[in-house]
């Protein structure tokens, strides 16, 4: 719960001068979509890289996707090498990214494990949602536990959010902040360790939003992806949400929001519709259904077609700031 919400006149918060120079070498854990991505963004700079993953299996494409990209994205990249062992793997590291599958419990454990393993290295956890707080939760100095939210795909979003842990260094967010930026990124620095953070707190607020749209009948799946591709979706890359009430008018916002937040869905727990299509083997595109069909080949394509429209975005606004 927010006890004293800092409102939208407070002070700006500041950091200490972070310095990205004190990580030279960096374990990945978790050698997955997100690992192997982070691993090759992390060697682009020159870092030396350890990516591991307990599945074996994984590890020869892992390893391909992060040196492949890690010359992409630069001139003289740092070696990435893979072991199924943490311990190899975290032997000496500076920094130590947590990237494996969305659970507390295996996260919690993997963080005491890693804090034992790596006693003097910043550990940060790429969950998407939990906070790091929690995760970080069994380890003896908390101080040095620190969120680091890259978004899918690592190597093309530039935000990634920084989050404080109640426990959280100052000079660790500001180092990895500085570390972050040194990388290329646009690091930014979330001040209260909430669930979801600001991203994904978001995000889901729409995503609930739209599932019980389809559950109630208002409009069918593909209409509801075609109103938010359309209509908020074109406006969200120029305006925020709060810059857009500022724009429209606070007071038409207080309007709107009287009227139509008695009607939002306020559930606690995931919609049932979920649960009733996972039961039924519909768990999306890796399943071939979910709430829309997928045949063989659509998800890479899916995949391929937003990787190439978030490129051709963030080149349009290079050469719309290269104007002014
Ligand atoms: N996929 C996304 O779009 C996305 C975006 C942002 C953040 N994240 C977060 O990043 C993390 C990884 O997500 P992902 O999509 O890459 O998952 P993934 O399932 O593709 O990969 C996770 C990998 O971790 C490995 N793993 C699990 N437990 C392990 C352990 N104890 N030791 C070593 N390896 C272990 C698994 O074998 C797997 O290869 C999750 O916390 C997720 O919420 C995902």
């Amino acid at each position: 719960m927010l006890t004293s919400p800092p409102g939208p006149d407070a002070a700006p918060a500041t950091l200490p001068a972070g310095d990205h120079s004190r990580f030279r070498s960096v374990a990945v854990v978790g050698a997955g979509l997100m690992g192997r991505r982070l691993a090759g963004v992390f060697a682009s700079r020159g870092l030396r890289v350890a990516l591991t993953d307990w599945d074996v299996s994984v590890l020869p494409e892992a390893s391909r996707i992060a040196v492949e990209l890690s010359h992409a994205l630069g001139d003289a990249p740092g070696p990435v090498r893979t072991t199924t062992s943490l311990e190899d793997a975290l032997d000496g590291v500076d920094l130590v990214t947590e990237a494996a599958v969305e659970d507390l419990s295996l996260k919690r454990e993997l963080f005491a494990r890693m804090a034992r393993l790596a006693p003097d290295a910043v550990l940060a956890s790429n969950s998407s949602v939990l906070p790091i707080t929690m995760v970080a939760a069994d380890i003896d100095d908390p101080s040095r536990a620190v969120g680091t939210h890259w978004w899918n795909p690592p190597d093309l979003i530039p935000i990634v959010e920084v989050v404080q842990g109640e426990r959280t260094s100052l000079a660790v967010v500001a180092d990895v902040m500085a570390l972050l930026d040194h990388l290329g990124k646009r690091p930014v620095w979330v001040r209260r360790d909430v669930p979801g953070f600001v991203g994904n707190r978001l995000q889901h607020a729409l995503w609930r939003e739209a599932i019980a749209l389809v559950a109630e009948g208002v409009a069918d799946a593909e209409t509801v992806d075609l109103v938010v591709r359309d209509t908020i979706g074109l406006r969200l890359g120029q305006m925020g949400p709060l810059t857009n009430a500022d724009y429209v008018g606070l007071d038409l916002t207080r309007a709107i929001h009287e009227a139509v937040f008695p009607a939002l869905d306020r559930s606690t727990e995931p919609s049932p519709v979920l649960d009733s299509l996972i039961r039924a083997g519909r768990s999306g595109a890796k399943s071939g259904q979910g709430l829309f069909a997928w045949p063989p080949g659509a998800r890479e394509a899916a995949g391929a077609a937003l990787a190439s429209h978030i490129t051709s975005e963030l080149a349009a606004r290079r050469g719309e700031s290269g104007k002014q």
